[in-house]
């Protein structure tokens, strides 16, 4: 049934809507009105026979949902809500090789396999690298700029250090790191026509990057090193991973970590300068809070997706088995419940129990330490280097169904 208080049609999956303001206002009233609602969708928009979602709003909400794991299942097709294409069974048969779309006890297994990557220990290992590569993408920044002093912070700062963490952390070779870009670019198919991907770019890129990944795993398997494919292949006694497991991974960090953080940096970049106040203060004090309010700020990952694996209530409302479950990770990190003046980018914000990483449970956020470095690691540079820096024009955003994403920001750095 339409909820009475939402403008009709109201669907916080349509990509045109997510594109001119996030978060919804929509998201409030949900949260005091409807917090579990059911969200019709034209039949097809999702390419199955069902026509809607539960629409869930309230950050407490969406964390028992993310830790019942028995009751709301990642199996089907768990990343994304709408589609721009119509997704086949066949698909989501393919999807659940990638942990993300796993339930325990599979996913437990992976999980505690490719943790072994992301410990402490090893994202320290890369930090001296990453800091340089953030110095470095902050002066080339710099010295590329026009005669004016401007340029697109997204393509020229925020695009690259990501991905050079991912390939860093999988030991990419740096001769074959443009073409590790290139697949990751085209595999992230957007519903922005200017980007003009199809889903058989998408699909041929991803099979390339698998291709790629599980040559290196073999390669590993067969003459191991000292790094991490080596730690996660050839690991002896503690089970290891298949080379194709190793290739399914590797999209998923190509992804997982890829456009998440760029969008993290890009809106924190925004916030900044339309907030001079907390530049300010980040510049004199770098408080360590900064990098957390920043991913609640932008919440890239708006929302995922669960199924009911049996009729179940939640929030008063009785959900049947099959049922598709929408975790709005926007909507909870702006409940007033939770967080004081939630619409206050406020970078010295403690406790902070956003949900930008996931609502807790077996699907975590694998890369939020490593994110949150990155994040420190170019805004520190940034503060170094262009303490000066000014907005240049109004943010473009990206169309899409699930990203809270920007793709041009013009900045500039003041010349006289
Ligand atoms: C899972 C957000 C950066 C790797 C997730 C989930 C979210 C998320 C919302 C799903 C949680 C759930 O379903 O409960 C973000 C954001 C990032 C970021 C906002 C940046 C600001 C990264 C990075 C990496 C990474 C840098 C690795 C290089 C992963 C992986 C998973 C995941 C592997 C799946 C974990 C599993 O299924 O067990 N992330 N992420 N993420 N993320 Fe991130």
């Amino acid at each position: 049934m339409p909820c009475p208080h939402l403008p009709e049609g109201f669907d916080a999956t349509d990509p045109d809507l997510l594109r001119s303001r996030i978060p919804f206002p929509e998201f409030a009233t949900l949260r005091q009105t409807a917090p579990v609602w059911w969200c019709p969708q034209p039949r097809g928009i999702t390419g199955f026979d069902d026509e809607g979602y539960w629409a869930v709003t309230r950050h407490a909400d969406v964390k028992y949902v993310s830790t019942h794991p028995e009751l709301f299942s990642s199996t089907e097709n768990t990343a994304v809500i709408r589609f721009n294409e119509h997704i086949t069974r066949e698909q989501i048969e393919v999807q659940r090789l990638i942990m993300l779309n796993m339930d325990p006890p599979e996913h437990t297994r992976v999980r505690q396999i490719v943790q072994r990557g992301f410990t402490p220990r090893a994202i320290r290992t890369l930090e001296a690298a990453l800091r340089e590569r953030a110095r470095a993408i902050v002066g080339e920044a710099k010295r590329n700029a026009a005669a004016d002093g401007s340029f697109d912070f997204v393509t020229r700062v925020a695009v690259e250090l990501p991905l050079q963490a991912i390939a860093e952390l999988i030991g990419v070779p740096q001769e074959d790191r443009s073409r590790i870009f290139d697949w990751s670019n085209k595999m992230i198919a957007y519903d922005d026509p200017e980007y003009a991907i199809t889903e058989e770019i998408g699909a041929e890129a991803a099979m390339e990057l698998i291709g790629y990944s599980m040559n290196m795993a073999a390669a590993r398997k067969e003459c191991p090193a000292q790094d991490i494919v080596t730690q996660l292949v050839a690991a002896e006694g503690q089970g290891n991973l298949s080379s194709d497991e190793f290739g399914f991974f590797v999209l998923l960090l190509a992804v997982a970590g890829n456009e998440t953080t760029r969008n993290a940096i890009s809106h924190g970049m925004h916030a900044f300068l339309t907030h001079p106040e907390q530049w300010e203060l980040f510049k004199r004090e770098r408080p360590a809070t900064a990098a957390e309010e920043i991913v609640r700020w932008a919440t890239p990952v708006v929302s995922f997706q669960r199924t009911a694996t049996q009729d179940t209530e939640l929030g008063g409302q009785k959900i049947k088995k099959g049922d598709r479950i929408g975790l709005f990770y926007s909507s909870a990190n702006n409940d007033p419940e939770v967080f004081e003046s939630p619409e206050v980018f406020d970078i010295t914000r403690d406790p902070n129990p956003h949900l930008g990483f996931g609502g807790g449970g077996p699907h975590f956020c694998l890369g939020k330490s490593l994110a949150i470095h990155e994040i420190e690691l170019i805004f520190n540079a940034l503060a170094d280097e262009l303490p000066e820096l000014a907005l240049a024009g109004e943010p473009r955003r990206l169309r899409a169904a699930w990203l809270n994403g920007i793709k041009e920001l013009q900045v500039r750095i003041p010349t006289a």
